[in-house]
């Protein structure tokens, strides 16, 4: 018996070998544990109360600026009365897909009024706006297509890329003659989907759908907007980028999720009806996971109801918006070209953003910090975001804490922030004893530490 145990047995030629230590690079990584020994440790800060835009952390108010709540539904009572309602009546989870056991009436009716509200035929829901662009990238697409991707796009667009047999192909942001350039270079018969953010979510910039839908256009390319950040934001009532710019019928994919201005969680992706119906029944990330919990489903449906209702939300929201914009440019901050209510506030180096995102913590506010590659090389930022709910109070004190620290840190004299992008200020916690434009780590632009939080998101 077992010819194949015998000779594994008589096999020496492995016998020096050691299987690699998968847990290796656990014990070896190191940054989170310097960031918190430096007392820079940006992340998982722990909230104890929230009211939107101010929450509790280590017995402190905080002024909430690095959220993505723009219009204040999350804790909008009446969202979570009708979440709980739900709960009430269907459960706290539906345990198991919409394919089999768990396709609930919230569900359904949830599709058919955001369908009605984005004038699409259909709307499959995802458990996260993330699976509707892994689900819907990786479905649609074959070997022999092509997706043409901003190379500012989301990372669950990146992420959705990579799992979709079809090839990559970057193009430069925001440009519709770099797009042209790609698309020229395709076979004529090659399926080709360009994918791209409608509000990008570091810069806060708009997509320039009407030049980049033309280019599309020539070579017959389908088109997919992500709208995560434009809807509640962009748009007659916030229906989006695409309705901002009127071009609903020039736009064949519609994605959204409930993750921000709809106050809750999960995601969705809209079109024509017999694309709706292909991936309800192959898309893998829809299929092969349990559906959007009851009180998920109740509360965005209520969220989208005060939406349409509520238009002074979006009045407000821009209020707020351009208040800051203005605020942040006369003191004398980069914010870049953003045109909504994310607004990037530069640094340039990295430790220097964490060290800023820390005073400010201490101060009062609450934001996060971005760095490479979720931004530019050289170009981290402080990311703030701004809501219908903040008061002039909330802003204004805003705009003073981060006058206050400029000067305190000398941001405005930093090199790397006169100068952003020239100098090599990969991420370096060690702040009071290095010279920044010296340190370059090895394994800085390593593709394999996207995902980290250090590394957080797209590959460019
Ligand atoms: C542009 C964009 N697309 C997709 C997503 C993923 O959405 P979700 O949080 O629902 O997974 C995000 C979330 O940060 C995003 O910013």
């Amino acid at each position: 018996m077992g010819g194949f145990v015998r000779d594994h047995a008589n096999d020496r030629s492995n016998i020096s070998k050691v299987a690699r230590d998968l847990t290796q690079k656990c014990r070896d990584y190191r940054d989170s544990a310097d960031a918190r020994a430096q007392g820079f440790y940006p992340y998982f800060r722990r909230i104890d109360d929230t009211f939107g835009n101010h929450v509790v952390c280590d017995g402190q108010t905080k002024i909430m600026i690095g959220s993505n709540n723009y219009l204040g539904l999350a804790q909008d009572e009446r969202v979570v009365e009708a979440a709980c309602d739900a709960a009430r009546k269907f459960g706290a989870g539906c345990t198991g897909s919409r394919l089999l056991n768990g396709n609930i009436r919230l569900h359904e009716q949830l599709e058919e009024a955001l369908a009605d509200f984005l004038q699409r035929e259909a709307v499959l829901l995802y458990s996260t706006g993330f699976f509707a662009n892994q689900g819907t990238l990786a479905t649609l697409t074959g070997e022999d297509d092509a997706i043409l991707c901003d190379r500012e796009n989301h990372a669950s667009i990146i992420d959705g890329c990579q799992f979709a047999p079809a090839k990559l192909v970057p193009f430069r942001h925001n440009s519709a003659v770099s797009l042209r350039n790609r698309l020229k270079r395709l076979p004529a018969d090659a399926g080709k989907l360009v994918v791209l953010d409608g509000v990008f979510s570091m810069s806060g910039d708009v997509a320039d759908l009407p030049a980049i839908i033309e280019a599309s256009k020539e070579f017959e390319a389908l088109t997919y907007v992500d709208e995560a950040h434009a809807l509640g934001v962009l748009g007659p009532q916030g229906r989006g980028t695409v309705h901002h710019f009127g071009l609903n019928d020039d736009v064949d994919l519609v994605m959204g999720t409930f993750s921000k201005s709809l106050g809750s969680m999960g995601g969705f992706i809209a079109g024509k009806r017999e694309v709706i119906e292909y991936l309800r029944h192959k898309a893998r990330c829809f299929i092969f996971t349990a559906s959007l919990a009851p009180a998920v489903a109740g509360g965005v449906l209520k969220a989208l109801e005060i939406m349409q209702a509520e238009p002074e939300r979006l009045d407000a929201l821009w209020r707020n918006t351009r208040k800051m914009h203005e605020g942040f440019r006369q003191i004398g901050f980069k914010i870049g070209t953003t045109q909504t209510p994310i607004v990037p506030i530069l640094i340039g180096s990295e430790a220097k953003a964490f060290q800023f995102t820390q005073r400010l913590y201490e101060e009062g506010v609450f934001a996060t910090p971005a760095i490479y590659p979720a931004v530019r090389y050289g170009e981290a930022i402080v990311r703030t975001s701004y809501m219908a709910t903040h008061t002039d109070e909330d802003l204004d004190r805003v705009l003073e804490i981060f006058s206050r620290l400029a000067r305190e840190l000398g941001t405005f004299d930093d090199p790397a922030y006169r100068e952003p992008g020239r100098r090599k200020n990969v991420f370096d916690f060690s702040l009071s004893y290095t010279n920044e434009s010296d340190v370059v780590r090895a394994d800085s632009g390593d593709p394999s530490r996207n995902g980290s939080v250090f590394h957080p998101t797209v590959s460019r």
